[in-house]
């Protein structure tokens, strides 16, 4: 008897479709925040990793004089030595391996562009600059960013990087099941405000984990118990941008590079993380105990 078959359904996907289906892993809460899985913190967690490997490694090289092409170029090299793909690359036309944002740049600063109010992208003795890395690692998102200084920058701008380092920290020690994005938004505006640096309100965290940019929006000011609220096995980045003036920003004609509209310093320290059952795993911590050189 003539024995008719249903054919399994096997599609056939390029690669990259992979994401698409990889997509339907775990659950969305109401908010629209996927919830992974316990197995998942593995990936992220060697994707992070690599990106703050390269972040320790970049530091030696931010002396004055160097180029932030330079930096771009050896960021570029470090992703295909360690066999990583760039996220930077191809995102929306953006075509470097890192932002790289010096003194009144709060982010998205494009390598090789002039520093803003100057005539080239070489960087000087007393700036201070940020670094922002994101790698593609198995399918996971590593992004993380740290403050570099050339030589000895002035101590108000030494301690706007400080208190910047501990917004995101204290962001951090907020995070637990339970708490809300509210909570985390409130640590960082309360202690910045206190420090008297003000907050950028124009950009945010995000989340992240098998695509670069997800909900929630994750805000670095805000009312505390207010937000969705954080689950375990939420995978987003805490990313504040603090200013010494004022926290108003622009974008220049180049459509990436935002700078303080008052043309005040501004810092900003960036961490991957995923929600456990108690707190929070830090995914790019520094291999080398760093968090500014
Ligand atoms: N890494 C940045 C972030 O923290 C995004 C940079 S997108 C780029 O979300 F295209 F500007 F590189
Ligand atoms: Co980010
Ligand atoms: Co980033």
């Amino acid at each position: 008897m003539r024995h008719w078959q249903i054919p399994a359904i096997a599609p056939i996907l390029r690669a990259n479709q992979r994401c698409e289906l990889d997509d339907l892993r775990g659950r969305v809460t109401k908010d629209g925040i996927r919830i992974y899985e316990d197995a998942d913190f593995a990936g992220m967690r060697v994707a992070g990793q690599i990106a703050a490997q390269i972040l320790d490694d970049v530091g030696p090289m931010v002396v004055a004089g160097v180029t932030t092409a330079a930096l771009d170029d050896f960021i570029r090299n470090e992703v295909a030595r360690v066999g990583v793909v760039s996220a930077t690359i191809g995102y929306r036309g953006y075509q470097h391996a890192s932002c790289i944002s010096v003194n009144h740049v709060v982010c998205h600063g494009i390598p090789g562009s002039k520093v803003p109010g100057r005539s080239s992208d070489m960087i000087q003795e007393g700036d201070i600059l940020n670094i922002d890395v994101t790698v593609i690692v198995d399918g996971w998102f590593g992004d993380s960013s740290r403050m570099y200084t050339a030589g000895n920058a002035k101590p108000f701008a030494q301690r706007l990087i400080k208190v910047t380092h501990e917004c995101l920290m204290r962001g951090i020690a907020a995070v637990k099941p339970g708490n809300t994005f509210g909570d985390i938004g409130f640590a960082i505006q309360s202690f910045a405000e206190e420090n008297r640096c003000s907050v950028v309100r124009d950009f945010c965290g995000h989340g992240l984990g098998r695509v670069f940019h997800a909900p929630p929006n994750v805000l670095h000011y805000g009312r505390a118990g207010t937000g969705p609220v954080l689950e375990e096995g939420m995978f987003f980045t805490i990313e504040p941008m603090i200013n010494l003036g004022r926290p108003e920003t622009k974008v220049l004609a180049d459509e990436w590079t935002a700078i303080t509209r008052d043309k005040s310093l501004s810092a900003q320290f960036e961490h991957s993380i995923g929600v456990t059952a108690t707190g929070c795993e830090i995914f790019t911590t520094s291999p080398k105990g760093l968090f500014f050189s």
